[in-house]
């Protein structure tokens, strides 16, 4: 079985978030399940960087305003084919926007060229490629669902995953003339939206199946408070909608191997935290202390909840706790922690900046992680954590409350927490899990239990590679394989 991966970005080529995490560790985890995964990305610098030569496979004399080529070749254990567009991907900066944040203005035809490219690929523009399943990954590759949809017949099959759906590629409609699809594409059953055009709203009435990182988030969706104005949509589509969980790569996030630690530990020695927790004081600037020492490590945006934070961290103080933010994203955000850390010298500190090395020293040295979001498609911090023995305290939404076991009497008793939940999403019910998470790290006994249990949950790939395997032989027709 022959799966397209089309993607923005990939771990550990290019990366922002969780979904270059996702879409590096897939074609691994799918390998053993009988599936080849190739992935269709940008050629951003650091990507032809990494791929070096490549093989030239396809070429194109105007890719939306300039000459192209495909290269196909290997790079940190991926098959790529990654495009070759200096016009559209030769820049400094991050995969969407200048370094100060502002998107590029022409992401719309950036993203249409990738989408464009991964469906004339599934029709077999290169010899002996011929995909049966094209997978795209949120609204940046979604497109390519429209261009199978809307191009000559095929049986390629067709897959969206949403990864977030705040995020839409939503522009105006005077670019639909520019998309090379045909007129009728522009309705509500193509890429119409609002008078104008969407992307990821087009991929979603166009693919064959459509799939999410959870499967609260693939409820959630289907409420006005977290289907972004898509509720509708996906609920008129329920039956094609699956949530499949998130894993994480067990091989880059293994405590036991990871070279970002001062000390590699097991499950049953993570008392060696502490020299990992010395290194994460002395990094920050960080006294010590005997409360809890709090970690964050996140894009600092109102989804991530970070504006609780802040408003949270006199409270945590005062119950004799310490935090370390990792992280970059709003200005506003960024000063209210830096003011923050002001006024708690050597209690609160925050390193603003995207640092891998450091967030991996951050779970294995860290005793908790606040993951306080308004909406979690799956959320990847929180399973690092388990994994790490950093009790994660997370509101419980979308992959939060699938993933985090809440520490309650029940719970406790019955030998199965592996964290804090709280709910509603407010400053009050967040300062109310500091508060129960500090009582609970006074309890050594109880805490290294929540700690053990969580280092022990199932947070590889394992099961969920299987359930997309599935999904891909349902797809094209085939009983499913498993070769291991
Ligand atoms: P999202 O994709 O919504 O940002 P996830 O939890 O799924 O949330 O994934 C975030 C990924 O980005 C994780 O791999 C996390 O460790 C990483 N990350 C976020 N902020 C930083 C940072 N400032 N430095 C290093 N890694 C970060
Ligand atoms: C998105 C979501 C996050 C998810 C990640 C990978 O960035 O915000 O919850 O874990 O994609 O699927």
């Amino acid at each position: 079985m022959d799966v397209l991966s089309i993607t923005s970005e990939i771990y550990p080529l290019i990366k922002t978030g969780g979904l270059a995490d996702v879409a590096g560790a897939l074609p691994g985890a799918l390998a053993g399940h009988g599936v080849n995964m190739r992935t269709l990305l940008p050629g951003y610098p650091k990507v032809l960087e990494a791929l070096g030569e490549g093989r030239v496979v396809a070429s194109f004399d105007d890719l939306w305003g300039g000459p192209a080529r495909l290269l196909a070749g290997g790079a940190a254990g991926l098959d790529l084919i990654v495009i070759d567009a200096p016009h559209l991907y030769n820049r400094d900066g991050g995969p969407y926007g200048q370094a100060d944040g502002t998107d590029w203005p022409d992401n719309w035809m950036r993203f249409a060229a990738l989408s464009w490219v991964g469906a004339e690929l599934a029709r077999g523009l290169v010899d002996g490629y011929r995909p049966q399943i094209v997978h795209a990954h949120d609204w940046q590759a979604a497109m390519s669902a429209a261009y199978l949809k809307f191009g000559p017949p095929s049986d390629v099959k067709s897959i969206v995953t949403i990864h977030n759906l705040a995020f839409q590629g939503r522009f105006d409609a005077q670019i639909f003339g520019e998309l090379r699809l045909p007129p009728h594409a522009f309705s509500m059953e193509g890429v119409e939206y609002y008078g104008g055009v969407g992307f990821l709203k087009a991929g979603l009435l166009s693919a064959d199946v459509l799939t999410t990182v959870s499967p609260t988030y693939a409820c959630e969706v289907r409420t006005s408070d977290f289907g972004m104005g898509l509720e509708g949509l996906l609920g008129a589509r329920a039956d094609d909608l699956f949530g499949i969980l998130n894993g994480i790569d067990t091989d880059v996030w293994n405590p036991g191997s990871d070279a970002a630690l001062k000390a590699n530990y097991r499950t049953n020695a993570a008392h060696l935290r502490v020299e990992n927790k010395r290194e994460v004081e002395s990094r920050f600037g960080l006294e010590a202390g005997d409360g809890p020492l709090f970690g964050v490590v996140s894009r600092l945006t109102w989804q991530k909840g970070i504006d609780l934070l802040v408003l949270a961290i006199d409270d945590l103080v005062a119950q004799g706790g310490r935090l370390a933010v990792l992280g970059s994203g709003d200005a506003e955000l960024e000063a209210a922690l830096e003011a923050a850390a002001l006024r708690h010298p050597g209690q609160v500190a925050i390193l603003i900046g995207y640092d891998e090395a450091l967030s991996h020293l951050m779970q294995g040295g860290v005793d908790a992680l606040i993951v306080p979001s308004r909406f979690e498609p799956c959320g990847l911090t929180q399973l690092f954590g388990l994994r790490y023995g950093c009790v994660p305290v997370v509101s419980r939404v979308g992959g939060l409350s699938d993933t985090v076991i809440d520490a309650n009497e029940a719970a406790l008793d019955a030998g199965v927490a592996t964290g804090v939940q709280f709910f509603p999403v407010t400053e009050m019910a967040l300062i109310e899990a500091i508060k129960r998470t500090t009582i609970l790290y006074g309890m050594p006994k109880i805490w290294k239990k929540i700690q053990r249990r969580g280092m022990k949950s199932e947070v590889s790939w394992e099961a969920s590679a299987a359930r997309y395997a599935e999904l891909y032989m349902k797809l094209v027709g085939q009983a499913p394989q498993d070769e291991r």
